[in-house]
């Protein structure tokens, strides 16, 4: 009895030893048993196959991509859905109205019929995932060019794919490169497409803090939402109907209450979508130094100008909270990581290591190559710089990306009448969700403020010919944004409607029993006339010419030279385990609940809770501006003294950890060592943001909300105890 027990923790206690395990990693799931030793060690009471099994329901059953780009977990049998609030955030702006302002209010189904269906929403579970290395290098010779090897590549997943969609309803697949291409994976989904707002707490709460507390701690901010997942009656995946039935998971998340405290085990499972540690210091150098600083000035501009309309009109501000999210998120991490890379000297700690790498790689194959890397990020530079200044400035223009689109919608092929009714249906339905969000005097004063900095700091040889001319023409930014704001087509309801009148006689005049050739064409060419479309594409095309293919050359160059140089550091650091850079797969992260130092002679304790709230409560500052029945819920425990008052002061909050994040990870599970949900990971920290292109397990934290301020929050806010009944009495 006494010996079983002992020699597996011999076993791995030889394997902690020969390994060096750090903090940092993002595992992929089906190697977990590569791990576990570790994990274990570090307080896990469960097995690899607990965590990912193809044979048998494992954890990974109730993990879900959510949307495009978060994370949500299962937590009952009849598939109800977590994730954060800023992940459901644009389903629940979709459904709110001055009337109903379910941002500003929150909403809470009361019963399953008063569920919200999301057209466009989609959850993923991962079916399976598998090495297939083989299969996609399959024809790949050694001499060949890398964009040789690119097709090929590419031809061999996309037959891979094929068949592993064939089979089953709402299968998806993608062939994922780890390493920089030295493997490949197949991950295999399913994807459903009801999936049903059930609640969210106001905004006060789910955003308490704004973007005043985003990526800091202490940190305060109840971050959930609530979906459910539906399916047909044999429980497969299929487009929302009013008689789908909740989705039967194959297996859902226990939530545990038990609480958490310092040093305790906890891991992430979700889906981290882009990190790049292995990168040359010239990459940190221009992220840190170039792209960061010139991305926030540019933000910040706009940000202003959001600001300026949002606090002056309700209306406004619920057409622009979403974008405003979005635009802010990025905007403040990239503070936090240009601050945080510069202030712990990684561009130096990179170049050091780059050069003992090659005092080591000296007669090997591997000798040279990050002089090399180093002379290809050097001619990079001025791309990368354009596409930052390009993506933050001309293609943010709104109206400009959406006569874009309006075009493209109205060149579709189409011969009969019932097709061009068809099509105009089209067009009206995107341009109400269009200017459903629009403010043009947003974006006007936004493409002004913009389009000067492009002007004055863009490199001139690098500026568009086209651009160049026009400005002239017009001889201000001011003078041209009134010609596209004041005449574009684009511009209103009214002025989109007037001109699908003006071209109605051409049309007409084309259509006999069919459209005769040619007639869309010469209709089209009044729209493409238009100062915003001609905007659009005249810069997109000095983009995707003058920019993209050059960059595009490079950036391969850069992957051969990384695929060997990644292999070359795995060489030089024989005891170090690698984990592939996030790229939006299922992954696990792991570590402890701790706090940590942001700066000399300070100690952030890894808990928050109820207290911290009202402390930082004020009516007066829109983040911190709490619904009232949160501070009477506060007041009544105080109140009654004794025990209430504890339980209300010390009502837990959010809690730090060392598991290694990033974005992707929002909604994320975080779990016990009993393999029992604890809470939502939602952030990191400011200190650590610089983690996706160097994690340092010293203060790097993810944060996440506890799991039983949610539950407190849906029966205190939300009065929503069907919910917490659904949620415990599994
Ligand atoms: N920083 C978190 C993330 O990257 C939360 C963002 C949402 N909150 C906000 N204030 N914009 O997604
Ligand atoms: N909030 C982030 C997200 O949307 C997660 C935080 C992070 O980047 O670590 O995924």
């Amino acid at each position: 009895m006494k010996i079983r027990h002992i020699l597996p923790s011999i076993a791995a206690f030889l394997l902690v030893s020969t390994a060096s395990f750090a903090d940092d990693g993002m595992w992929l799931p089906s190697l977990i048993s590569q791990r576990i030793a570790d994990m274990q060690a570090k307080g896990f009471k469960l097995t690899a196959e607990d965590i990912y099994s193809v044979n048998q329901a494992s954890l990974k059953d109730a993990v879900v991509l959510f949307g495009s780009g978060c994370t949500g977990e299962i937590v009952s049998k009849d598939g109800l859905l977590l994730t954060n609030h800023h992940c459901g955030y644009s389903q629940i702006q979709q459904h709110s109205s001055v009337e109903h302002d379910y941002l500003k209010d929150g909403f809470w189904a009361m019963r399953r019929s008063e569920e919200l269906p999301n057209p466009g929403l989609t959850v993923k579970f991962l079916d399976r995932m598998e090495d297939v290395t083989g299969i996609i290098l399959k024809g790949c010779q050694e001499t060949m060019t890398e964009a040789q090897r690119d097709s090929l590549v590419r031809a061999n997943s996309s037959a891979l794919m094929k068949q592993a969609t064939a089979e089953g309803k709402g299968l998806r697949a993608s062939v994922e490169a780890m390493y920089y291409g030295n493997q490949y994976y197949l991950f295999v989904y399913r994807e459903f497409s009801d999936v049903r707002l059930v609640g969210a707490p106001p905004s006060s709460i789910g955003k308490f803090g704004g973007d005043t507390d985003n990526w800091m701690w202490p940190r305060h901010t109840g971050d959930f939402s609530m979906f459910r997942v539906y399916a047909d009656k044999n429980n497969e995946p299929v487009a929302y109907s009013e008689d789908n039935v909740p989705y039967q998971p194959k297996r859902f998340l226990k939530i545990s209450t038990k609480g958490v405290k310092e040093g305790d085990f906890t891991f992430v499972y979700g889906f981290p979508g882009s990190t790049q540690e292995y990168i040359h210091s010239k990459a940190v150098a221009y992220t840190a130094e170039i792209s960061d600083p010139v991305k926030i000035d540019l933000r910040t501009r706009r940000l202003d100008i959001q600001k300026k309309y949002m606090s002056a009109s309700q209306a406004v501000r619920i057409q622009y909270s979403s974008k405003n999210a979005s635009v802010s998120n990025a905007w403040k991490k990239w503070q936090g990581e240009a601050k945080g890379l510069i202030r712990n000297d990684i561009v130096t700690k990179k170049a050091d290591y780059e050069k003992r790498f090659e005092a080591w790689a000296h007669g090997t194959r591997y000798e040279g190559i990050t002089t090399k890397l180093g002379r290809l990020y050097d001619e990079l530079e001025k791309y990368s710089l354009a596409v930052d200044y390009y993506s933050e400035t001309a293609y943010t223009t709104e109206i400009a990306s959406f006569a874009n689109r309006w075009v493209s919608m109205a060149s579709r092929e189409v011969s009969t009448l019932d097709e061009i009714m068809k099509l105009l249906d089209d067009i009206k339905a995107l341009e109400s969700s269009f200017f459903k969000d629009y403010y043009l005097p947003i974006d006007k004063e936004s493409f002004i403020a913009v389009m000067n900095v492009f002007e004055k700091d863009m490199a001139q040889d690098m500026k568009p010919a086209w651009y160049l001319e026009q400005l002239a023409s017009y001889g201000s930014v001011e003078a041209w944004a009134e010609e596209i704001f004041s005449k574009s087509i684009f511009r209103s309801p009214a002025s989109c409607e007037e001109a699908v009148r003006t071209v109605e006689p051409i049309v007409a005049a084309g259509l006999g029993t069919t459209l005769k050739e040619g007639t869309m064409d010469k209709a089209l060419e009044f729209f493409k006339a238009d100062p915003a479309y001609q905007f659009y594409t005249n810069m997109y095309k000095w983009y995707t010419t003058d920019i993209y293919p050059r960059r595009t050359e490079l950036n391969r160059e850069i992957t051969l030279l990384m695929r060997d140089y990644m292999n070359g550091q795995m060489e030089f650091e024989p005891h170090k385990d690698f984990f592939p850079d996030a790229n939006l797969t299922l992954r696990v992260a792991y570590g402890n609940v701790g706090g940590y130092s942001p700066k000399d002679g300070v100690w952030y304790n890894p808990v928050s809770t109820l207290k911290g709230i009202i402390e930082k409560d004020n009516p007066e500052i829109f983040d911190y501006n709490i619904p009232q029945t949160l501070r009477d819920i506060y007041a009544d425990g105080i109140a009654k003294g004794g025990a209430a008052a504890e339980k209300v002061k010390n009502q837990p909050v959010c809690f730090l950890a060392t598991n290694h994040t990033t974005g992707g990870n929002s909604g994320s599970p975080v779990i016990n060592a009993d393999g029992e949900l604890i809470g939502l990971n939602f952030d990191r920290v400011w200190e650590g943001t610089m983690s996706d292109l160097a994690f340092d397990p010293s203060f790097c934290r993810n944060i996440t909300l506890d799991i039983r301020y949610l539950l407190f929050l849906v029966k205190e806010i939300g009065g929503a105890q069907w919910l917490i009944d659904e949620m415990l009495g599994n």
